[in-house]
This record gives structure tokens, C-alpha cells and sequence, in this order.
């Protein structure tokens, strides 16, 4: 089976179940400062597992591309990735634990759908922990379908809780399913089996039942719901009975790629095979952020530069196969092909995709230049030192001004018969972490940040700062992008020219009038063809539903929008423009604050 017959499988017995197909979210969350990635596929849905309504119902299914950097170090061996997609369904308060097991149990085995054998199944249920009560109810579950007592283990809370996915945020109890890829006849201590890769999990319920805050108390949710997520990568590996996700068809035609560009044959040599896996993990990861509805760019800030940090270690490591020109776009190109059946922004943003990638390549390779020179202009004074060893604060000086990754400045060290000192270079980049960890760390309090108070009063000013510029500079202007934290909210918009300082003021003055009217904020569900027929309504270039929420500000905006917003916009505070910049071509960007 592979992942395409795999996602559509999940789907349609989900959908057989009544649950409604949801379409995957962007890569980039929309106001969720606390990380940087969509890192689950339950991310996008932490408003309505926490209590909103969803305006598809109560019972949804999805596909969605996570991104997770946290292992970025590890990618390179057989089974690390940054970046995966996730096979999910959800009950809001509808279903709980037994219809969540059995249907699991179903797709998995029944031969309609994944025709697993049931005795390569094992099982972990929570074992109780800090007054919460041990889970015998999933437990008898698996009991009753057949899942005999041995292959049924109580972990702890370290092993059997999932979430919350930010700070704060639903989180509960799980039930985990692995599959036996050894002999079943010969089981052996499942922890053990685990860690040595013989038992692997691939399918995640959750069942949600607290709000962690942000005191970390655990409040009993208003409702019940389940999550559950499905990696798609490794369950295909796992049903193909590969050893490795890279051999699967998910990989293989990348890796074929990169076989064709340097004359490498995988398989052969360990550290080459090393740089293939990282070059097609990072090359993926890099064309789905890029390509997303909400793609970002490589900058030196926030996802933006791990964006960066993933296409310069692909251009690392092809170097290190003797690719010493541009080759990501045909890396890219194999990936849009392979991807565009689940995702065809893909293919409608090939261009772009394959230009910006030149681009950030072209500056790179243009870095290492200059960074060579630089370690050029150093060598005579290194020359002096006996020790051939290059100290760390030099290394890490080449890495901090140039870009200059420290396994570059090794390879150059090595031609001259020099070492570096990789301990000095870790000390150096550690204190310089410290200190822009304390820097930053004003951006990161306030726990998951969408749920704050203060977050809905910026979510609110939005549509209302959206809807003042059209005023203003006319019907031209659409919603690039928006970003919130509990200290300001950013806007992109499309618009030729710097605003002049009256536009400025005028779009304050309109913003805080509605303020003072004090509109009431409304909501209401419609079919997303009557919300394009109307007119009237601001929609997105994105993915929709097909019933969506439109929020109302008094007669002032309409917008296609998930929420929460306040309730009315007397609560909102005063609107004050801080900035207003250029964001890139033919895109400006607006910095607010609430005062
Ligand atoms: N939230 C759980 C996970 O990410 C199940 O979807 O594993």
C-alpha cells in the first residue's frame, strides 16, 4: 500500500463512520506564538477541542503535513524526519473511548482496510498517575476485541499522556498501538523491544480530557473529545515491511534523484547515506513551507530561519557528495510531483517554490565564498599556532558573521593538517544562545496565546485594521498574512506604496472609531459558496470547508475566519500603528499595538 492509497484509505472508512473530511491547515499556525511549526495534526484544532464549535461538526477526519525541528540533529539516520504528515480523526464531545478503539481496531485489521495481523498488535494504557485514574476502560476495549493481557501494557504519565501541544492547552490520557515487525511467537520485554526499534508505535488516540492552564493545573474540559493521529511515513514503511521510511516510494524517487546528480548509489556507503536522508528530509520539509498557503521565507527570525537552517545543511551535505552547484530545484521538482496529489498548492506554486530555493541556495553558496576568503585571510596568523588547532571563538566567529557552518571550517582546517577546537566552538555558541534566549523571551510568555484574553482583542482589531484599509487605499488590498502575540499583531498586505502618514492616521482614526461604537461581534455558519457568491466577505487564498464561520463586526466586516474574537469591540482597547514597512514585493506590513 503506499502513502497515497494509505490516505485516501484513512479517509474514506472515517468518512464511513460519519465523520466529515476537514482539509489539512497551513505548516505556519496563525496565532500561536509559542511555536514556530504546526508540530501535530491536532494543532490547528486546539480551539475547538477546548470548546468552539466547528462549523464541519463533531466528528472530523484530515490529513495534515506536521513539521517537528526539536530531532533536527538526529535526521540523517534511518528513521528521524522534520518534517511528516499525520492522519487524524476527532470527536468534539461526540464519540469517546469505545468507538475510538474499536474503529481503530477495524481500519487496522479488517481486511477491507489495512488487513494487519491483529497478533503483531501491542497496546500501551495509561497507568495512572498524580490522581488521575488508571485507564481500565481502554484497557477492557482491547480486551473484548481480542488483545490478550500480555501484549496490554500500563506506562506512566511520561509514556500514555499526549499534550498539550503549546504551554497550555487540551491534553490527556492515551492509548498507543504498535506493531510487531519481529516474530510474534517470541515476544520479548516490550520497552526494551521498543527501544531497539522491534515494536513501533503508529497510531496515537488521545482522549482529552483536562486544560492544562497556565498555573499547569489540569481542569476537566467542558466535554469529551478524542484525538488521534496516524504517521503516515511509518505505517506505510511498517505495511510494505520496510526497514526504513527512505524505502519506501514516499523517498525512493528523491533518492533516485540525488543518485542521478552525484553518481552515489544508496545502500552503499554509510556516510553517504547519511547526507541522501538529509538532503530528501530537508528538501521536503523545505518545499512544503515554502509552498504552503502560508508559506514563509529564509530569513534569520523565527521559522524563517529554520527554513534557512534546513536548505543550507541539504547544500552542505550535496557538497559533500561533490555537488558543487545548484541542484535543490531538481530535488524540489521531484517532490512536487510526488506530493501533489495531496497537496496541489504544490504544483500551483511550482515556480515560486523553485525560484526562492535558487535564490537562498545561490546566497549560500555565495556565503561559503566569502567565508573561505575569510579563513584564508586567517591562516597566516594560524599558522603561528604549534597546536594546529583552530580555537573555538574563531570558529564560532566564522559561523556567527558568515554563516559559516563549523563542519565547513573543519574540512578547510583539515586540508591545512589543522584541527578546531569543537568543545571552544560549542562553549562560544552556547553563551551566545543565553543570551539571545533572554531576549527573546518576552515573545514567548503568555502560554498558547490564541486563547488569552488579550490575543482575541488583537484577533478582533485585525478584521477591523483589514477592513479600514480597503477603506482606505482601496479593494486592492488582501491579507497576506497575520501573526499575533500578547504584545502586538502584525499584518501583510498587498499594496504597492508605502502608506503616507495620513493614510496611516486615517486607518488609526477608523480602527478606534469602530472601537468607540462599540459593534457587537457576530458569527454565523454559511455554505462557503454562498460566502464567494455574496461578496462582501473577506475570503483567503486558502483551502475552506465546506461550511465555514463568518465573523460580523456590527455592519462594519465580514470575514471567513475561525475565531475566537470578543464579543464586542468595546473590550478591544486603543488601536495604535506602530510601523508601517515594506514586507516584500508589492507587500506591506503593519505592526499594532493595543494600548
Ligand atoms: N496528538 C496526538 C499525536 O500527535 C494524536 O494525534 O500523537
Amino acid at each position: 500500500m503506499t502513502a497515497n492509497e494509505l490516505r485516501s484509505k484513512y479517509i474514506e472508512f472515517f468518512k464511513s463512520k460519519n465523520h466529515v473530511e476537514i482539509s489539512g491547515k497551513s505548516v505556519i499556525p496563525e496565532n500561536d506564538p509559542t511555536v514556530l511549526f504546526t508540530t501535530a495534526g491536532m494543532h490547528p484544532l486546539v480551539p475547538y477541542l477546548m470548546g468552539e464549535p466547528h462549523p464541519a461538526g463533531n466528528r472530523l477526519t484530515d490529513y495534515q503535513k506536521c513539521i517537528r525541528t526539536g530531532d533536527i540533529d538526529s535526521v540523517g539516520d534511518t528513521s528521524h524526519l522534520t518534517c511528516f504528515e499525520m492522519l487524524g480523526n476527532w470527536s468534539l464531545g461526540d464519540y469517546f473511548k469505545d468507538e475510538s478503539i474499536r474503529w481503530s481496531y477495524e481500519f487496522l485489521t479488517n481486511s477491507k482496510w489495512l488487513g494487519i495481523d491483529p497478533s503483531r498488535l501491542s497496546v500501551t494504557v495509561f497507568a495512572g498517575e498524580d490522581g488521575i485514574p488508571r485507564d481500565d476502560v481502554s484497557a477492557n476495549i482491547w480486551k473484548e476485541l481480542g488483545i490478550p493481557s500480555e501484549r496490554i501494557h500500563f506506562l506512566p504519565r511520561e509514556d500514555n499522556w499526549w499534550g498539550p501541544a503549546g504551554e497550555t492547552g487540551p491534553c490527556g490520557p492515551d492509548t498507543e498501538i504498535f506493531y510487531d515487525t519481529g516474530d510474534p511467537s517470541k515476544p520479548e520485554d516490550f520497552k526494551q523491544g521498543c527501544s531497539k526499534g522491534r515494536y513501533i508505535e503508529i497510531w496515537n488516540n488521545v482522549f482529552m480530557q483536562y486544560n492544562k492552564d497556565t498555573e499547569g493545573n489540569y481542569n476537566k474540559l467542558e466535554r469529551q473529545c478524542v484525538d488521534t493521529g496516524m504517521g503516515i511515513e511509518r505505517t506505510v514503511a511498517m505495511l510494505q515491511g520496510k526497514k526504513s521510511v527512505y524505502e519506501t516510494e514516499v523517498f525512493q524517487p528523491m533518492i533516485k534523484k540525488v543518485e542521478e546528480l552525484t553518481g552515489a548509489t544508496y545502500g552503499t556507503n554509510s556516510e553517504k547515506d547519511c547526507s541522501i536522508r538529509i538532503i530528501c528530509d530537508h528538501i521536503r520539509a523545505a518545499t512544503f513551507i515554502i509552498g504552503d498557503p502560508k508559506g514563509v521565507l529564509p530569513s534569520n527570525v523565527g521559522a524563517g530561519y529554520v527554513l534557512r537552517r534546513l536548505i543550507r545543511r541539504a547544500v552542505r551535505h550535496g557538497r559533500k557528495l561533490g555537488l558543487d552547484k545548484a541542484f535543490l530545484g531538481d530535488i524540489a521538482e521531484v517532490v512536487i510531483a510526488n506530493f501533489a496529489i495531496a497537496y496541489p498548492e504544490l504544483e500551483e506554486k511550482k515556480d515560486f517554490i523553485l525560484t526562492e530555493l535558487l535564490r537562498e541556495e545561490n546566497k549560500f553558496l555565495e556565503t561559503l565564498k566569502k567565508g573561505e576568503a575569510e579563513f584564508d585571510k586567517l591562516l597566516p596568523n594560524l599558522m603561528r599556532n604549534p597546536q594546529k588547532v583552530i580555537p573555538g571563538r574563531v570558529a564560532f566567529r566564522l559561523y556567527d558573521t558568515f554563516g559559516f557552518p563549523i563542519e565547513i571550517t573543519q574540512e578547510l582546517a583539515a586540508e591545512k593538517g589543522f584541527s578546531v577546537d569543537v568543545e571552544g566552538f560549542k562553549e562560544a555558541e552556547k553563551k551566545h544562545q543565553e543570551l539571545s534566549r533572554t531576549q527573546s523571551a518576552g515573545t514567548f510568555k503568555g502560554g498558547l496565546a490564541d486563547h488569552s484574553e488579550i490575543t482575541t482583542r488583537y484577533h478582533t482589531a485585525t478584521h477591523l485594521l483589514q477592513q479600514a484599509l480597503v477603506q482606505v487605499l482601496g479593494d486592492h488590498v488582501g491579507q497576506k498574512g497575520s501573526n499575533i502575540t500578547a504584545e502586538r499583531l502584525r499584518f501583510d498586505f498587498t499594496h504597492g506604496a508605502p502608506m503616507t502618514k495620513e493614510e496611516i492616521q486615517k486607518v488609526e482614526d477608523i480602527v478606534n472609531e469602530q472601537i468607540t461604537r462599540d459593534l457587537p461581534v457576530t458569527m454565523e455558519v454559511i455554505d462557503i459558496e454562498d460566502a464567494q457568491k455574496a461578496g462582501g466577505i473577506a475570503l483567503f487564498g486558502e483551502k475552506y470547508e465546506q461550511k465555514v464561520k463568518v465573523y460580523s463586526v456590527g455592519d462594519f466586516s465580514k470575514e471567513v475566519c475561525g475565531g475566537p474574537h470578543v464579543e464586542h469591540t468595546g473590550l478591544i482597547g486603543k488601536f495604535k500603528i506602530q510601523k508601517e514597512q515594506s514586507s516584500s514585493a508589492g507587500v506591506r506590513r503593519i505592526r499594532a499595538v493595543l494600548e
